[in-house]
């Protein structure tokens, strides 16, 4: 159980405010979805909240606790999947219990029969268990990607923070990653929260949305919420056209048009 509570939080990069007083509360196990343009505060927001980077004022903290540095039960996905080429994807599963187990024993393969059996059953979770020992470097960047949500499972998170998970993906990828992001929060019960750029996407399977737009909060809400009103504020007045062009029933309807 992890109940986050971001506070007033504030980050400088020298001259450039990147966060300005943002503060929110997200209950244990809900599934958030932070929205914004490049440059709006996302992945500054979420390494804050994993203790990645220093804050300039205010606070986060899990469960009261103020987060002052990377936490074991907070996993984190990145866009850029960085995994490990060489490795089955149930070998870079397993590195997902390096932080229990330490470097040593992981790299002398001493994992336990627990770890062996939660690896897989990471891999199952993300619809990868046939590809278990498949090398992650022939797989697809959505394939990869799942390997990446394993590997963070195997961690056994109370919280999961993706970066923009689907980025680099085509949109198929990055619904069906989307997917398997929710499912696996929900089967164990993560609070999670992601970033996204992609509207229709976060629509889909966002449950609450935070709306970021030059480093300040300007949308808290849940998905009947998210009007267009709330986008343009958002989004201000870039073209948000390819933004909604992300599912399958309009990339069908556009194929079929
Ligand atoms: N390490 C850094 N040094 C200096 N400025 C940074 C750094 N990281 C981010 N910024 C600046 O902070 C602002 C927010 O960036 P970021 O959190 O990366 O936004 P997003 O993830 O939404 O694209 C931007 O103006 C960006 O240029
Ligand atoms: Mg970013």
């Amino acid at each position: 159980m992890s109940r986050i509570t971001v506070d007033g939080l504030t980050k400088h990069y020298g001259e450039t405010v990147a966060l300005n007083d943002v503060s929110f509360e997200i209950p244990s196990g809900e599934f958030v979805i932070v929205l914004g343009v490049s440059g709006s505060g996302k992945s500054t927001l979420l390494r804050c909240m994993n203790g990645l980077t220093p804050i300039t004022s205010g606070e986060v903290r899990i469960d009261g606790t103020p987060v002052t540095q990377p936490r074991n039960d907070t996993a984190m996905i990145f866009q850029q999947h960085n995994i490990i080429g060489q490795l089955s994807a149930y070998g870079n599963a397993l590195t997902g219990a390096l932080n229990r187990n330490g470097f040593l024993q992981s790299i002398l393969q001493f994992q336990s029969q627990a770890d062996k059996y939660q690896a897989l059953q990471a891999l199952e979770t993300v619809g990868l268990l046939d590809e278990a020992r498949q090398r992650a470097s022939q797989m697809s960047g959505g394939q990869q990607q799942r390997v990446g949500i394993a590997r963070a499972l195997v961690q056994n998170p109370d919280i999961m923070l993706a970066d923009e998970p689907v980025a680099s993906l085509d949109p198929g990828s990055a619904q069906q990653v989307m997917g398997y992001l929710r499912t696996a929060a929900e089967r164990r019960g993560l609070t999670s929260v992601s970033s996204l750029h992609q509207v229709n996407l976060a629509r889909k399977f966002g449950e609450r949305f935070i709306g970021l737009r030059d480093g300040e909060k300007v949308f808290d809400g849940y998905r009947d919420e998210v009007t267009m009103d709330v986008i343009d504020e958002i989004y201000g007045d870039i073209d948000t056209e390819g933004m909604f062009a992300e599912t399958d029933e309009d990339t069908e309807s556009e194929a079929t048009a």
